[in-house]
């Protein structure tokens, strides 16, 4: 049934769904998910498969256009990409003025609205050949901003990537370049970077991939729409859940690893304390993301040769969660950001960057999500309410009040 066949049937009648939490709010060809099955696929693909099988620019092909890349596709869209992947001189008198202690997402989201500044071509976008240049743009231009945000942070001297590297390759080789030394790329460290790119590059119409199309849809430019994502993103209830996630578990080492005292405080209802990493808004069974990223943890652990005991107290956690009433009828399990932390920690990567690392992945899902929507001419998103405020009142002069 249509919407404007519903509307007249129904009278135009309003439905309230706090959180939207039973609301479609379009239809979309791009990801699949079953949240009681534990099924996530990008255009068709399992979440598993690509996780094994494919690179993390493959995928963004993936979203973006549908199809997986053939091979000159995927050389063409590397290339365009290498061709924008500086910014201008200008960007980085604004990323300086910032303060030290700045959280890395604030500064992200300004930078990538800012980039609107130097590229007002990017905005106005009717044919799918403006959308395309706007899209690589962005892709190249991303993790140049996400690497100088961890740069400042470090003090270190802002760079930029090679030609002659991938697009993963570059992304650690932009973070973690020493000045005055050769950069030497460590195999283990891209392939557990490219997994947890994939397994972050989409996941339907969660918070903010549900503000990039809403505010894309006032026809705002592609870089503001992303902008205003990376904000939503921030919040602990959605990607800013990975820093607490460490957080959490630093707090619960720190307290000396009583995980059941923290499972009760998660439990108390008086208690604001929820376990970070655990539950989901469509995950009503294991997220298959975090089986995928609970077996890779352990992988790059053992690689690199580190014993973390944050690790430990995260499986501890995960398994008694799993046998608790309270976890069980709700059906909390762990999320995609319960290990990816620890991996990212073990990369070298400070906490205050992990979400900055979801929104790098989650990049080509947004951009997927925006074209998608531009291309179906959807409408503006503009919801509606249910007053529930004063009737109407006369005006008081201040002296009467
Ligand atoms: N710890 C303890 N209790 C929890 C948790 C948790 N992590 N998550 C949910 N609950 C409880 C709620 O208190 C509620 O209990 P009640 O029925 O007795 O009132 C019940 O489970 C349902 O929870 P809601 O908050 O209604 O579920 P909702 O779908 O609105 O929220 C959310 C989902 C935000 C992810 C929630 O589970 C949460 O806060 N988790 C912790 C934060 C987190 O890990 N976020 C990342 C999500 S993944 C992502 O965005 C990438």
């Amino acid at each position: 049934i249509d919407i404007k066949t519903l509307r007249s049937a129904t009278g135009g009648v309003t439905t309230i769904d706090p959180g939207f939490k039973n609301t479609g709010s379009c239809e979309s060809a791009i990801t699949f998910l079953d949240g009681e099955k534990g099924i996530l696929r990008y255009r068709g693909y399992s979440i598993e498969e690509l996780a094994e099988k494919a690179d993390f620019l493959e995928v963004a092909y993936l979203l973006i256009f549908g199809e997986l890349p053939a091979q000159d596709q995927l050389d063409k869209f590397h290339s365009d990409i290498k061709e924008e992947s500086h910014v201008d001189e200008d960007l980085k008198k604004i990323l300086e003025a910032f303060p030290k202690s700045a959280h890395p997402m604030g500064v992200l989201s300004s930078l990538t609205s800012a980039l609107t500044a130097f590229n007002p071509s990017s905005v106005n976008v009717d044919s799918e050949e403006d959308m395309y240049k706007a899209i690589v743009k962005i892709l190249g231009k991303f993790p140049v901003l996400v690497a100088w945000t961890m740069r400042k942070r470090k003090g270190q001297p802002l760079n930029y990537g090679s030609k002659n590297l991938g697009y993963v390759e570059n992304i650690l080789k932009m973070m973690f370049e020493k000045p005055n030394e050769d950069y030497v790329q460590n195999d283990i460290l891209l392939n557990a970077l490219d997994k947890l790119l994939i397994l972050h590059a989409d996941h339907e119409q969660n918070c903010s991939t549900s503000t990039v199309r809403v505010v894309g849809s006032s026809h705002a430019g592609l870089f503001a729409s992303l902008s205003s994502g990376i904000s939503a993103l921030w919040g602990p209830l959605h990607g800013g859940a990975n820093q607490a996630v460490l957080e959490m578990l630093e707090a619960i080492k720190e307290d000396g690893g009583d995980t059941k005292k923290f499972m009760a405080k998660a439990k108390d209802k008086e208690d604001p304390f929820r376990l970070m990493g655990f539950g989901h808004r469509v995950y009503k069974n294991f997220d298959p993301r975090a089986k995928i990223i609970k077996v890779a943890a352990d992988e790059v652990l053992g690689d690199l040769g580190i014993e973390d005991p944050v690790l430990d107290i995260a499986k501890g956690l995960a398994s008694e969660a799993l046998s608790d009433d309270y976890f069980v009828k709700r059906k909390l399990y762990p999320n995609v950001d319960f290990y990816s932390g620890i991996i990212y920690r073990s990369m070298g990567i400070p906490v205050e960057m992990f979400t900055v690392m979801f929104a790098l992945g989650r990049l080509p899902g947004w951009i997927a999500q925006w074209k998608e929507m531009r291309l179906r001419k959807e409408p503006i998103g503009r919801p509606r309410q249910i007053y529930i405020g004063e009737n109407l009142r006369s005006f008081k002069s201040i002296s009467d009040r």
